[in-house]
């Protein structure tokens, strides 16, 4: 696989087979993704990785966590800015749309798309899962090499034939998280991952998040 062929096939899956996915496949893979760049190579991201009875663990916590606080619990970041312009907020809505149309579920019916997106929850029945934690001294530039890194990852996931979807709607749990990895004070949790293998039949799987032209985002002077 090619890197082009890498970036083309990287989609964010939310159904997976129960697959087990290698522990030495992992650990390669986290370890490779640290040949991200950061700036002045401070690499200030940590990573978590949970598996097997710790992660049966973790979603039977969460199974519970979401029936108990079902808006979550005072966070430490907001996952989208209070008043988001478009055209961000259409392509957000336009990826709900595309999403819940897929899975069938309208609109108006809130407690289905609700429902649904607790199965984020459980990691989309993947049988992997990741954290990534940063420094909370760290500022937004450091936050864009935590981003290179997991790209870096999730793109290396698809070398090994795996799949993956980034998770920041973690960061609404975070007490309950960095509690579950006995995370230091000192950092805070930015997103979660689930990582498996895609069940291509999931009606989740059966859409193409789209992307702005060229033009709405790229400005090309004197070329
Ligand atoms: C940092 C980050 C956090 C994300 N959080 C979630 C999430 O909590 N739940 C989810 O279903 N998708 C999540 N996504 C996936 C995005 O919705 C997805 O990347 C976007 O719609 C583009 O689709 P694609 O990844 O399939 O190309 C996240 C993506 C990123 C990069």
């Amino acid at each position: 696989m090619n890197i082009s062929e890498a970036v083309a096939s990287r989609r964010s899956v939310r159904g997976f087979l129960p697959t087990p996915v290698d522990a030495a496949v992992i650990r390669r893979v986290v370890e490779k993704a640290a040949r991200a760049p950061s700036g002045g190579n401070v690499q200030p991201w940590h990573i978590d990785v949970v598996g097997g009875a710790r992660l049966e663990e973790l979603k039977s916590i969460m199974a519970r966590r979401v029936l108990e606080a079902p808006k979550g619990e005072a966070t430490d970041y907001d996952i989208y800015p209070k008043q988001l312009p478009s055209p961000y907020r259409d392509y957000r809505f336009q990826l709900g749309e595309q999403l819940y149309g897929s899975l069938g579920i309208p609109r108006e019916d809130k407690a289905a798309r609700l429902m649904w997106f607790a199965r984020n929850f459980q990691f989309f029945g993947a049988p992997l899962a990741l954290f990534c934690t940063v420094a909370r001294t760290m500022g937004p530039p450091q936050w864009s090499d935590l981003g290179m890194y997991l790209q870096t990852l999730m793109l290396l996931l698809r070398e090994e034939g795996l799949d993956s979807c980034a998770q920041e709607c973690w960061a609404i749990y975070p007490e309950t998280i960095t509690r579950f990895l006995e995370t230091p004070a000192t950092r805070m949790l930015f997103c979660g991952m689930a990582i498996g293998h895609a069940d291509e039949g999931d009606k989740a799987n059966q859409f193409r998040a789209e992307r702005a032209e060229l033009e709405a985002f790229a400005t090309f002077h004197g070329i």
